[in-house]
């Protein structure tokens, strides 16, 4: 069993119950967690990560580029969900180490009452919840120590914080690649939004194998080599599947730096990632 923690308004960061948070982990096998810490500038990686990161750079010098753009969407599509699509309510599974725009500082910058519930499965990023949980006083934050594959037990915690008769935004930012084809990621995602009334949406990116397919691959095979989470890349269709029954809002499904890119330069910035936002009707 993991480790909840909730902090909504009135509550400091005090009264946050992140029991377990500094649970034993073992650092001499690079995560995915502190390997793309360690892309993003951050600190919060050791020697294996750090090794890892490096090799995976040496096969795709762009990935630094990659992983900033992904950041980038991220924080458009969370404004775009809690501005013109009127959500209040995000599941972000594979939250990552706390970094610039999490989900709830982008949509409680929007709405201030925006609930968001982190999940995710490293303990390094348990041991930031804390961080997590940061709401103003209007909003709601909490953290749930969970697997995405886990997805009864997801929901269930999820529902415990979450108003599930009303719109719910899901994102799966860059952690898909991290299940593979027979633990069936489509299910996954189809159960997750089956769980949730009309009006939700799911914003998803996902490494692409079919971008620089050559260096991606080689990024792969070097990541399959050095980290504990194995990774497997999808072309623009195997994406363009999780999206099936819901409807693709504009532009669609495009590569993560032109998905409403903020400025030219933004639109232009290398990037090996398709992403999309899909509404559910
Ligand atoms: C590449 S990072 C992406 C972080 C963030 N979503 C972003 O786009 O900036 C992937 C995150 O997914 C988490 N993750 C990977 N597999 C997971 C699983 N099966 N269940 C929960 N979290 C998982 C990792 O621990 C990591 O924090």
């Amino acid at each position: 069993m993991g480790s909840e923690g909730t902090q909504g308004a009135g509550e400091g960061p005090d009264d946050v119950a992140v029991s377990g948070a500094e649970r034993a982990f073992d650092t001499s096998v690079a995560h995915i967690a502190r390997v793309y810490d360690y892309w993003l500038g951050g600190k919060d990686n050791f020697a294996a990560d750090r090794a890892a990161a490096e090799q995976a750079i040496a096969a795709y010098p762009d990935i630094v580029f990659s992983v900033r753009a992904n950041r980038a969407f991220l924080a458009r599509a969370v404004r775009y969900l809690a501005g013109e699509a009127g959500i209040r309510q995000f599941l972000d599974i594979g939250t990552g180490i706390p970094a610039s725009n999490n989900t709830h500082e982008v949509a409680q910058s929007v709405a201030p009452e925006s609930r968001v519930v982190y999940v995710d499965n490293d303990p390094v990023v348990l041991s930031h919840a804390r961080a997590l949980l940061t709401s103003g006083p209007h909003g709601v934050t909490s953290y749930l120590d969970a697997d995405l594959r886990d997805t009864g037990r997801v929901l269930t915690a999820a529902a415990e914080m979450l108003d599930f008769s009303r719109p719910v935004a899901v994102m799966l930012m860059a952690i898909l690649q991290h299940v593979d084809n027979a633990e069936n990621p489509y299910a996954i995602v189809a159960t997750l939004l089956g769980a949730l009334p009309s009006g939700s949406h799911l914003a998803l990116s996902h490494p692409a194998s079919d971008i620089e397919a050559e260096a991606q691959g080689k990024l792969a095979e070097r990541l399959n080599q050095t980290m504990a989470e194995k990774v497997t890349m999808r072309d623009r269709a195997q994406v363009t599947r999780f999206f099936d029954g819901l409807e693709l809002v504009e532009p669609g499904l495009v590569r993560v730096q032109q998905w409403r890119p903020a400025s030219e330069h933004e639109a232009r910035s290398p990037a090996g990632l398709w992403g999309g936002v899909g509404r559910k009707n």
